[in-house]
């Protein structure tokens, strides 16, 4: 064995690997300003530090940041943002069933390349009909395949006929017969429909949509060019958008042990609902509670898993080992850390329960590399540094706080005293538990019971747009990489070496002794 230098020697002694730094701090829990992190010998420049991610077998990210599942922060337009940003967003379940399922198509349908189910119009309609379902149904475009009952191709009602000028005319009057559609065989699109596709349109100036039919000249599909225009300047990005096997954006959806009349999980209704989701393309399931190690939970995970063996489950929040121990033994496959560490959190407070961060995060990994688990770290994250910290011990991190401020989140837009903001409020708050979630925090809706909340409502200042914020995050967690060497995040977590700080440390770590004129934060 290679000797140690000397002055590897004072380093390792000072600034220690996890397994030598945790240990020696039994009986004190240390969160993500307690500690910092030494830097290392380093070969690679930040940007190009590599991001990725893989959760669980099927669920593999660009990024490691998910936006959390909270009635506030995630609905399908953040995560069709976060999913384009190269991370995941986790659709909240303080809604209709029906209606977390349109969210989710909404992100699943997003761009994907193929639209494998166009939107088509029957030649005996009229235009003021096409006109009325564009209102109703809010489409954006208005160029139409039209087809018979059996979808074969009759020809392309083109968007500049559909007008309320027209609209006694029929379709059949104003389309363009299909002799004169541009169309591709579906067996032509092998092995790169994408490729194919952007080929088509370079050679053919000025046509916009390319319709996809079998060998009957049935219709089977539709490539938009400002699609394949999206999908072809993907490539070249630094981070690309997080996908499914079949090019359409990667989602997750949330939902909750939930109990019937009598008390007992209602398996028929959960089994239902999930069956719903992964019909809709859901790539992930999230069972979010506040307190995963306990039956419901686990029982709930077994139900999914049984059903669907393949589906990859995030089961959570927990922060003991062997609460990762046993929901890996249920079958989940990534589990959330955190019970109390985020910013509208009130469970420590009310409950006098939760473990800070940074050792619950130490302690569930130690089971889970036994388990074959992922970790993923959940709430208290406040500054990209957090997120680096949060990343040598877990394969992902949650945020609700970091994100809710922009325009992407779901809620309106306040102003008070000239500044704008928005609303941000814990799943434990009294409204967003009489809105549904109360089943997270092992309560009823019935506000008529007692009932102790764990979560605050606020407000957060409006940000900057999604894109511009994860600039920030991941500018931030790809400096830390480059400081401490790692060109990934497996070598983040095995290069990572800690030290505590004290208060002073913690007060020369921010700016200080000066007048601050303008911040380097995401919302600045
Ligand atoms: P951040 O710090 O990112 O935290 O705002 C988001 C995470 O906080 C959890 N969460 C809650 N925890 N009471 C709690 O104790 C609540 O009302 C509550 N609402 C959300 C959740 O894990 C989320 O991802």
């Amino acid at each position: 064995m290679a000797a140690i230098s000397p002055s590897a020697a004072v380093d390792d002694a000072f600034y220690q690997a996890a397994d030598i730094f945790f240990p020696a701090q039994q009986g004190v829990a240390l969160t993500y300003d307690d500690v910092t992190l030494a830097t290392q010998y380093s070969e690679i420049l930040p940007r190009d530090a590599n991001l990725e991610t893989t959760l669980a077998e099927h669920l593999h990210l660009q990024i490691p940041i998910i936006s959390a599942d909270m009635d506030t922060v995630t609905e399908s337009r953040m995560a069709i943002a976060m999913a384009l940003n190269g991370g995941l967003g986790l659709i909240h379940y303080n809604m209709p069933e029906r209606q977390q399922l349109s969210e989710v198509t909404r992100v699943k349908y997003h761009v994907h390349g193929l639209i494998q189910e166009p939107i088509k119009v029957s030649p005996g309609q009229l235009i003021g009909d096409v006109l009325t379902l564009i209102d109703e149904r809010h489409f954006s475009f208005s160029t139409f395949p039209v087809v018979d009952e059996h979808d074969l191709l009759l020809g392309l009602l083109p968007g500049h006929v559909v007008r309320p000028r027209y609209a006694t005319r029929k379709v059949s009057d104003a389309m363009i017969a299909r002799a004169a559609v541009q169309t591709i065989q579906e067996a032509e699109l092998h092995p790169d429909p994408i490729g194919r596709a952007d080929r088509f349109f370079t050679e053919h100036v000025g046509i916009h949509k390319l319709l996809v039919v079998d060998a009957h000249d049935h219709l089977r599909g539709l490539f938009t060019l400002s699609d394949i225009e999206r999908i072809t300047q993907e490539k070249a990005a630094p981070f690309k958008p997080a996908r499914d096997s079949q090019f359409r954006l990667v989602c997750g959806a949330a939902v909750s042990a939930t109990r019937n009349s009598t008390g007992q999980l209602d398996q028929a209704r959960i089994l239902h609902h999930v069956g719903a989701l992964v019909d809709r393309g859901v790539d992930v399931i999230a069972i979010s509670t506040a307190h995963g190690f306990s039956q419901g939970v686990g029982e709930t995970v077994r139900l999914i898993r049984d059903a669907y063996p393949a589906l990859p489950i995030i089961a959570g929040n927990v922060t003991s080992a062997s609460a990762v121990h046993y929901l890996a033994q249920c079958g989940a496959n990534a589990i959330k850390v955190g019970q109390g560490p985020g910013s509208i959190c009130t469970t420590r407070i009310v409950a006098g329960v939760g473990i800070p961060q940074l050792t619950a995060l130490y302690v569930c990994g130690k089971a889970a590399h036994e388990s074959r688990v992922t970790i993923i770290a959940d709430g208290g994250i406040a500054k990209s540094g957090d997120i680096v910290k949060a990343l040598t011990l877990s394969h992902a991190v949650i945020c609700g706080g970091l994100l809710a401020g922009c325009p992407e989140a779901p809620g309106q837009i306040m102003e008070i005293n000239g500044k704008l903001y928005k609303q941000y409020r814990g799943m434990g708050s009294p409204a967003a538990m009489k809105a549904g979630s109360a089943a997270r925090y092992g309560h009823s809706k019935d506000t008529t019971r007692k009932v102790a909340a764990e979560g605050v409502e606020a407000l957060k200042e409006v940000s900057a747009s999604l894109d511009s914020v994860m600039t920030q995050l991941v500018g931030g967690l790809q400096s830390g990489m480059g400081y401490l060497g790692a060109p990934n995040l497996p070598q983040l977590r095995t290069r990572a070496r800690f030290s505590r700080i004290t208060p002073a440390g913690q007060r020369e770590s921010a700016p200080h002794d000066i007048v601050e004129v303008k911040t380097g934060s995401p919302n600045s």
